[in-house]
């Protein structure tokens, strides 16, 4: 791809048309030289000694006043106006709001790092927060004021996600507002995410139910060397619905696209380098481009300021036939360089970052946030040396393991570079996660040791230092905009959801108002405290010493006999009632003896004398381990490195199967492309997910796959090989449909129709395929209900369709078909019908999102809906379990759990909870018994399993009759 570059020094913005010329990238060496000539051009113009000048050669031209402005306006620093903070309203205002006066908050404002928490009144008006504390009467009675009491609840400033493509890819993703990466790259600075804006995503409002008040809209997701500027906006309606309304402190007049010269905002760019420019070359094009185009950039300024040295001298004859040398691309560029703009950078590696590192001082480019930073942790040094002071690191703890260079990812990198003194702040990445969930990543920041001041400025005031935008957003005190949020529990608790939020002083959701309670025990006085997170300090020093590819295998296994002390809870799976098996629950303080590998006394009495190995849970669990269904886990390493997985499968209905398969439908096994031992594979087993049914089908909006899914396996994800003692539970497990509409991102796109779709499957149904081929064989298996046909659908139509289908065939061949819906975001909407039909749901991911069009009738939950989809699943009695997005998410299963009990207020029990990923995941998929008593459990040491109150410390494996200590 070419590198557009512009080929002279001399034209101005006010000498249109610009000329413009193509250099490929092998080339651009020449713009080097072009530098070069023109800085000497320069010097040998106007350097020369003004003293030689007689003082009545100078002219003073009708324009210098002008000049000698503009020339001053190079040395304007951006921020807030002298007069900000004595503002009494904010231009955001929206005439006719009434004021607010908060009641009894416990209110955590952001100052004094993040540790100040005062207690009392808050008072909102004129979009701004006008009181803190004590609220004299006299300020609100006089006025018509809402008043909310909020019964000493916490308020946070709004939520900053530094990092989002909102507006860019809009949900649901269609063809037609897909704005995100210019393929123009990969020098792009003058390109505006504002631009592109999509006023209309339903994402924005789902951020804001999360407690998200405002986002940078980065306009690349680091496929271009420099992808364009960045805009923050703010997530509310406006009166006048144009993107320009939401930006906060926009850079420019509306009449011109300069920075204004006199009040200058903060302007945001982006860059990047690693593996995702490759669109563009190699990791050396993409640093040579962003060098060539610096090394343009530094020439304009060096131009401005020698031109400004002569004017500010009075030498006008010198400069007389000159006009300011500035070019109109590049001009971003010259303010970054002048430390107007604040660079958010996206690189993970450690070569990534020192490449940047360098560029940044060869440049002086002043890099306010590092991006992704997978390697940071491991090279803090080179993240400090970078030009003009410590840049803020924006992490996620979800993404990890998914491409190749993020594979040495941390969860405990948060609290390293935390440490090494930087600030940290999550981001969402959306819409590769849903921007809702900010709050989560600082909570999982936390769960594994970012300090809790630390973990809430990670979304509040560290984001908004970072933007240039702490004196607006990120902090609450007087003067601020009135963005904040009133949680139901501690913000950094499992679960923690908004009741109320307003932006701007206008409240934008209203639990309250929407008849929406607060879960029974969900504000009780334990939850109003940050949570008891555990000691995970020996791991954080392991993850570094080891470069983040610390062993995965257990420390120690014992083959005889394990006591367990204090154990509050535990679950086993209940085999007195065979045929409605579920789990055997019993709490309090309890002795657990496991004898190779079993359980053999449980209560106060077991004291497991001459026990190899005691270990004190203090209180933990001891639960089933749980199984995953998704795709990606044991069948690759690394998602985005089709090296490291099972490679490229034949969709029939888009491509022709090779002959030599001797298949029409071109079916093939996941049993046959396990490869056990993967780090994902392991990192779930550790965190108690120890067997998994994984299909070929992503179930992601970006990746659909194939119409026909292919052959399940279920199998241990601890196991070393496929031939030890039960690794593989069962290695056909069911046959994978997919059925809905491609999203525009995914490579499938447009795919078959879902007409297509339908009618194939009715034929190979119905009409049967020869017997003798596999698609013949397994899909009349399927039709007689030897085998679950798992159907990855979203819209409630197609599954409405689905069912029709299922009872024409039933009729037609007197068989019972198990047939189970996956993904099924719009399952809800369908509750009685499919409970009816006694279809099986696997609802994946447990809270969802509009990716699709398919998806675009979710059920949200609180504080949008008082129901989720899962609860209104269970309550019309559908067998229901839930998926995994992808593998890189299953750490995470435990905490889905727990949420999915905060979210059901109280219809879902933790029992139940755990029967979503046990039992009901083996009724649906017919491999009831499979596991039985040769089912894992594993010992959480510290509290529940379903909080942030515990960690897996051993694992017992009744199948290979030890226990595996961590
Ligand atoms: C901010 O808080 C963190 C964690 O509590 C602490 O390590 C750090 O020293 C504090 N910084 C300042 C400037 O007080
Ligand atoms: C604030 O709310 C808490 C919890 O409802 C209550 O105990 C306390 O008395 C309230 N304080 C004030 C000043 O109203
Ligand atoms: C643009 O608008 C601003 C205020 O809205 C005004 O001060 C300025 O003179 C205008 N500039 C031009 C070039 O019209
Ligand atoms: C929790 O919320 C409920 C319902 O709003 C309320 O009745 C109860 O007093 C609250 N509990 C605490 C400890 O604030």
């Amino acid at each position: 791809m070419p590198l557009h570059v512009q080929d002279s020094w001399d034209s101005t913005a006010a000498r249109p048309p610009l000329r413009w010329r193509t250099v490929k990238p092998q080339h651009s060496a020449l713009l080097a030289l072009l530098a070069a000539f023109a800085l000497y051009g320069l010097s040998s113009s106007f350097l020369s000694d003004p003293r030689n000048v007689p003082d009545s050669d100078r002219v003073v031209p009708l324009g210098a006043s002008d000049i000698l402005e503009q020339c001053a306006s190079r040395r304007n620093t951006p921020g807030p106006s002298s007069d900000l903070f004595l503002r009494d309203r904010s231009d955001r205002f929206e005439p006719g709001t009434r004021p607010t006066l908060i009641k009894n908050v416990t209110l955590w404002t952001g100052a004094r790092n993040g540790t100040e928490i005062v207690y009392g009144d808050i008072y909102l008006d004129k979009g701004l927060v006008q009181g803190i504390g004590y609220i004299p009467e006299a300020l609100y009675t006089s006025r018509d004021t809402d008043v909310v009491d909020a019964h000493g609840a916490w308020v946070t400033p709004g939520l900053i996600d530094l990092h989002s493509h909102a507006g860019l890819v809009s949900a649901p993703i269609t063809a037609g507002a897909l704005e995100l990466d210019s393929p123009n790259g990969p020098i792009l600075p003058w390109l505006r995410s504002i631009d592109g804006l999509n006023t209309h995503d339903a994402a924005f409002a789902y951020a804001v139910a999360g407690g998200v008040t405002t986002v940078q809209v980065l306009p690349d997701n680091g496929h271009n060397a420099i992808g364009g500027q960045a805009f923050m906006i703010k997530l509310r309606k406006t009166s006048q619905r144009t993107p320009t309304s939401m930006v906060i402190e926009l850079p420019y007049q509306l009449n011109g696209t300069r920075p204004d010269p006199y009040a200058p905002r903060w302007r945001h760019l982006v860059m990047a380098c690693g593996e995702s420019t490759r669109a563009y070359g190699n990791r050396m094009d993409n640093m040579w481009a962003l060098r060539a185009a610096f090394a343009m950039a530094r020439g304009f300024r060096d131009a401005q300021d020698a031109f400004c040295a002569r004017a500010e001298a009075g030498l006008w004859d010198e400069i007389a036939t000159q006009s300011y040398p500035e070019e109109y691309r590049w001009e971003v560029l010259v303010d970054v360089l002048r430390g107007k703009a604040k660079v958010s950078v996206q690189c993970e590696e450690a070569v990534d970052l020192d490449a940047m590192a360098r560029l940044s001082q060869e440049f002086k480019i002043p890099i306010s946030s590092f991006h992704g930073a997978s390697e940071g942790y491991l090279v803090p040094g080179v993240l400090r040396s970078t030009f003009a002071g410590v840049p803020t690191i924006v992490l996620s703890t979800d993404s990890s393991r998914q491409k190749r260079e993020t594979f040495r990812a941390s969860e405990f990198a948060p609290k390293v570079l935390a440490e090494n003194g930087f600030p940290i702040a999550m981001k969402s990445d959306h819409n590769l996660h849903n921007s809702r969930y900010l709050l989560y990543e600082a909570q999982q920041a936390h769960f594994y040791g970012l300090p809790p001041n630390i973990a809430l400025a990670s979304v509040t005031s560290a984001p908004a230092t970072s933007s240039g935008l702490l004196h607006r957003i990120g902090i609450l005190r007087e003067g601020a905009d009135a963005d904040l949020v009133l949680w139901d529990s501690h913000p950094l608790q499992l679960g923690a959801t908004p009741r109320k939020v307003w932006i701007d002083g206008i409240l934008q959701v209203d639990a309250e108002r929407s008849r929406i309670p607060i879960p029974k025990g969900k504000n009780a006085t334990a939850r109003r405290e940050p949570p008891k997170v555990p000691d995970f300090e020996a791991e954080k020093d392991k993850a570094v010493r080891y470069e983040g590819l610390v062993s995965l295998r257990p420390n120690m296994t014992v083959g005889g006999r394990v006591a367990f002390r204090n154990v509050g809870e535990l679950y086993t799976r209940d085999d007195r009632d065979y045929a409605n098996f579920g789990l055997d629950v019993r709490e309090g303080n309890m002795n657990v003896v496991v004898d190779r590998g079993r359980v053999s006394c449980v209560g106060e009495a077991c004291e497991g004398e001459n026990a190899d190995v005691v270990i004190d849970l203090r209180g933990g669990a001891i639960v089933p381990g749980m199984m995953s269904f998704g795709p990606s886990l044991g069948i690759e390493e690394i998602e985005n490195e089709p090296s490291t997985g099972d490679g490229a499968r034949v969709d029939a209905l888009r491509v022709n199967v090779p002959k030599v398969m001797g298949d029409i439908g071109g079916l093939v096994r996941v049993s046959d492309a396990l490869q056990f031992g993967t780090r994902n594979a392991l990192v779930a087993h550790r965190a108690g997910v120890t067997y998994a049914t994984t299909s070929f089908l992503k179930s992601a909006a970006f990746s659909r796959g194939s119409f026909i899914g292919g052959l399940s396996a279920t199998f241990r994800t601890g196991a070393n090989h496929g031939m030890e003692r039960a690794a593989i539970i069962k290695s056909v497990t069911a046959l994978h449909v997919a059925i809905g509409r491609a999203a525009p991102i995914s490579p499938s796109y447009p795919g078959t129709s879902v007409s297509t779709e339908i009618a194939t499957l009715r034929r190979l149904l119905l009409k049967g395929e020869d017997e003798n081929t596999e698609t013949g064989q397994w899909f009349k298996k399927a039709a007689n209900g030897a085998i679950p046909l798992v159907i990855d659908v979203s819209s409630a139509d197609v599954m409405a369709t689905l069912i029709r289908l299922k009872n024409e065939v039933e009729e037609r061949r007197g068989s019972y078909m198990r047939m189970v819906f996956s993904r099924a975001t719009e399952a809800h909407l369908l509750a009685d019908e499919i409970a009816r039909a006694r279809v099986g749901v696997i609802l994946s991911p447990s809270r969802q999102f509009p990716w699709t069009w398919d998806e675009r009738r979710l059920l949200p939950g609180p504080p949008l809906s008082n129901h989720t989809a899962l609860a209104t699943l269970l309550k019309h009695g559908v067998t229901v379990g839930l998926g995994a997005w992808d593998a890189s998410h299953v750490q995470g299963t435990r905490f889905d759990l727990g949420w999915a009990v905060w979210d059901s207020n109280g219809l879902i029990t933790k029992k139940q909870a755990y029967e979503l990923m046990t039992t009901n995941l083996e009724k649906i998929l017919d491999i009831e018994g499979r596991v039985g008593d040769m089912g894992e459990l594993v010992a959480y040491e510290g509290g529940s399993a379903l909080d942030f109150t515990s960690k897996p410390v051993a694992i017992i494996l009744p199948a290979r009759g030890l226990v595996e200590m961590m």
